[in-house]
């Protein structure tokens, strides 16, 4: 009796945790589960052809985006049972939850507030006896200063020329998302700044950024929440090295700005704190492309277009917190991947978008997605017994077509996918091959959704002179299964808006995905292990005679690479 006694009291002091098992035995999931059997056999060109009314009923209009996800494996009844399982997880309150600061990301006892660098609204926010408002004030002020002086002229280089090329240093969060949004924004851009970015600590990176650089007109962002991330680091150092031996090394002042939660170690480093730029703890690395961390954008766009850019994002913000869960498309979207991952057993997504502005879109989302939820522990400490984040994999689609596509279509696995298509990329210059783009796009997501039938093609074959039999073996190889999910993400223009509003839509479906796995998607301590075993291994590497107390594999690779390098 003690012992029943004492686990009932662990579980209501939160100690153990429940939830993991208790939410596969919901009876909304359950629901869902009994649900699946009676549609898994249906087809969506059935459904299509038994409902003229599909796409109206299946699709949303927000903020300069059309979200359309009728050819999903949904039924209105279906879409009925997975918005109750959100509200069985309070999806509502811990939306609520998250816009008002509560500590939502406990493992490191703090708010994430991402939402708070593009929110408009001067309602004091108070993190740790700070108003957030002011915080992000000032430093949108500052930006502001820079980013002007900077693309006015004002803001020169140690021997007086204006900057033309920018670099930017930085990994992960504080590299994916300048890289992808100032790709993505590059045609709307009127600037004649050069972006540049140094992520990779590889020689071969920074030489092939180096050689079209004009030293005396660079500027380098050093962008870092944590300002110790040793790949950033290293190559800031390498670079105040090689501008040092260009200009001399007491002329780099104007030519390294910072951005960091870090000043003092950006100080450290030399760059004094007028030119350092603000993060907070209470921005995730992987959502802090709102911040400063967007510095590079900021300076393409000027300060109107990132304001618009935050405006965007706002938007969807707002569209998140108050429209209702079967009309909010971020839900929407993040039930959907619900749906798949667990109940279709489905652990992948694809990212597919048809416009080259957004080339860097799946890298981006695969870190948000992936280092957000690729987790497997509960709030409360749990394991969880059901799938949780997907794998995010995907490339733009005109080259995927000639690639994966053939998976998509034909393989074993069902993976659902993401089709982003834009009506136009910048101005008219980019509108040649538009129709083009699209029509790949649409009738990928059709032939997805419809297939092909085997006695089609065995008739097709037949008239062609093949004999039944020949034909009905050739058919089975042609034929092509359909029934495969994609949802459209149609953006009216690539304008900054229409991104800002895009990429919170996904932040906010990542969130979704959280709440119903409960799961904490604001830390990362995943990565730790690889860089606290890093420097063991890097001396056994440099030293010849590091005893390094590696396992047999490591250290014979290890011997394998020394070796290596003394006989090249
Ligand atoms: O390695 C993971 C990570 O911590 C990411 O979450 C982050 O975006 C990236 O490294 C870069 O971190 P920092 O901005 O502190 O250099």
């Amino acid at each position: 009796m003690l012992w029943y006694t004492s686990i009932i009291w662990l579980i209501f002091l939160g100690f153990i945790d429940m939830t993991s098992t208790l939410l596969v035995q919901r009876p909304e999931w359950q629901a869902l589960q009994a649900h699946l059997e009676q549609i898994k056999t249906q087809q969506l060109r059935d459904w299509f052809a038994a409902d003229a009314q599909r796409f109206e009923r299946f699709s949303l209009r927000c903020g300069g985006l059309l979200f359309d996800y009728s050819k999903n494996r949904i039924t209105a009844e279906t879409l009925a049972l997975l918005v109750r399982l959100a509200q069985a997880s309070q999806l509502s309150a811990k939306i609520e939850a998250l816009f008002s600061a509560e500590p939502l990301n406990l493992t490191e006892a703090r708010p994430a507030l991402h939402m708070a660098l593009r929110d408009p609204q001067q309602t004091a926010l108070w993190v740790n006896d700070k108003n957030v408002r002011l915080l992000v004030q000032a430093a949108l002020a500052k930006m502001s200063y820079f980013v002007n002086a900077l693309r006015q002229g004002e803001w020169r280089g140690a021997t007086g020329k204006t900057i033309r090329d920018i670099v930017n240093i930085g990994i992960g969060g504080s590299h994916l998302g300048p890289l992808m949004s100032t790709h993505a924004l590059a045609a709307v851009s009127d600037s004649p700044l050069r972006f540049h970015f140094i992520a990779d600590v590889d020689e071969r990176a920074l030489q092939e950024v180096w050689t079209q650089l004009d030293p005396e007109r660079t500027l380098f962002i050093v962008s870092s929440k944590s300002f110790t991330t040793l790949e950033t680091v290293v190559n800031a150092k390498r670079c105040q090295q090689w501008l040092g031996e260009k200009l001399g090394q007491a002329s780099l002042q104007p030519h390294f700005v910072a951005v960091t939660a870090q000043k003092a170690r950006a100080e450290a480093f030399g760059i004094p704190e007028e030119q350092i730029f603000p993060i907070w703890d209470w921005v995730g690395g992987r959502y802090s492309i709102w911040s400063a961390i967007g510095l590079p954008l900021a300076l393409q766009l000027g300060m109107d277009g990132f304001h618009a850019f935050l405006q965007g994002a706002a938007e969807a913000d707002r569209h998140f917190r108050e429209a209702d869960l079967p009309h909010n498309i971020p839900v929407i979207m993040g039930m959907l991947g619900i749906w798949y991952a667990n109940f279709f057993e489905a652990p992948t997504q694809a990212i597919i978008p048809y416009a080259y502005s957004l080339k860097y879109l799946r890298s981006y989302l695969q870190q948000l997605d992936m280092e957000s939820n690729g987790k497997r522990i509960t709030r409360a400490g749990g394991e969880a017994n059901y799938a949780t984040g997907p794998r995010i994999w995907g490339e733009l689609g005109i080259h995927g077509q000639h690639a994966f596509h053939q998976l998509l279509h034909q393989g074993r696995h069902l993976v659902p996918v993401d089709f982003i298509l834009v009506g136009r990329q910048g101005g008219q210059a980019f509108e040649a091959h538009q129709d083009l783009l699209i029509a790949n796009a649409l009738s990928q997501a059709q032939a997805l959704m419809q297939g092909k039938e085997a006695a089609a093609f065995v008739q097709e074959l037949c008239t062609q002179g093949l004999s039944v039999a020949q034909a009905e073996t050739l058919a089975k190889h042609k034929e092509i299964p359909g029934n495969r999910p994609s949802s459209i993400l149609f953006m009216d223009q690539l304008t900054p808006q229409n991104l800002g509003f895009l990429l919170a839509c996904y932040e906010h479906k990542i969130f979704v995905q959280s709440v119903i796995w409960d799961v904490n998607p604001f830390d990362q301590w995943g990565v730790e292990l690889g860089k606290a075993l890093l420097p063991s291994v890097l001396e056994g590497l440099e030293h010849p005679a590091a005893n390094t107390h590696q396992d047999a594999s490591t250290q014979s690779l290890i011997a394998h690479y020394k070796a290596l390098k003394q006989s090249l």
